[in-house]
């Protein structure tokens, strides 16, 4: 493993810029696999894990997806780009077997509950009104899970929505029902850091007991 020392958490949300620019050099595979592992294991409603990650770290493919990121160079730069996307009909298609399987193998046996989960979930996930919404939310812990992961070994990270969905799809052989969400460079910074460009103040997002009263008096 490259990273000996771990970074602090409470660090690296401190000192964690959008990265403006990557070096080749590359991220080792065992940090790589840390950090996928990281993002796995994130929350999602009902276990469902409605994410797919696609590791893209092959010089050829990171140029085509770059073009398709809105021709933004560090999506070719960065020696490894996660691109997570979402399912929107995996649930009904053999995740929801598979989460009750692995919680079997985890001491969730008693059949009657599972059933009884199989049927509260497929009637909450059949009339969510936003299939689309609701896989987004739950991949988007994940993704950021991985940032996190990736910033605490060293690494430099990116998130990015800049990108046209279909032309992604296509360089990635990526299904209709899958759909793109975010792509994830990781690496090392080249060259300057982008400027810290503040956060606007708590009074404006935080409240306290009901939306719009302050939190501080
Ligand atoms: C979901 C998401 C998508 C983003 N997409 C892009 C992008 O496509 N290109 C880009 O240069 N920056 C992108 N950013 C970076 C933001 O512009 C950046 O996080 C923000 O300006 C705050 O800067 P900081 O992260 O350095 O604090 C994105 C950030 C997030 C969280």
């Amino acid at each position: 493993m490259v990273n000996h020392t771990e970074k602090k958490l409470t660090e690296v949300i401190r000192e964690r810029r959008a990265t403006p620019g990557f070096a080749p050099s590359p991220v080792d595979e065992a940090d790589l696999k840390r950090i996928l592992g990281a993002g796995l294991e994130a929350p999602s409603g009902y276990n469902m894990q409605p994410w797919r990650f696609i590791v893209v770290r092959d010089p050829e493919q990171r140029k085509k997806l770059r073009v398709a990121a809105r021709n933004q160079a560090k999506v070719e730069q960065a020696p490894a780009v996660i691109v997570a996307c979402g399912d929107l009909e995996g649930w009904k298609n053999g995740d929801l077997d598979e989460v009750l399987r692995v919680g079997r193998e985890h001491g969730f046996d008693d059949e009657k509950q599972n059933e009884n989960m199989r049927k509260a979930v497929s009637s909450a996930l059949s009339s969510q009104p936003n299939i689309a919404m609701w896989v987004t939310k739950q991949t988007m812990i994940a993704a950021t899970t991985m940032m996190w992961m990736a910033e605490v070994l060293g690494y430099d990270t990116a998130l990015m929505e800049g990108f046209y969905e279909d032309q992604v799809r296509e360089v990635l052989a990526i299904p209709q029902h899958v759909s793109v969400i975010c792509l994830l460079c990781i690496g090392n910074l080249q060259g300057s850091d982008k400027k810290y460009a503040g956060r606007v103040h708590p009074s404006r997002t935080v409240f306290s007991e009901r939306y719009g009263k302050p939190l501080e008096p």
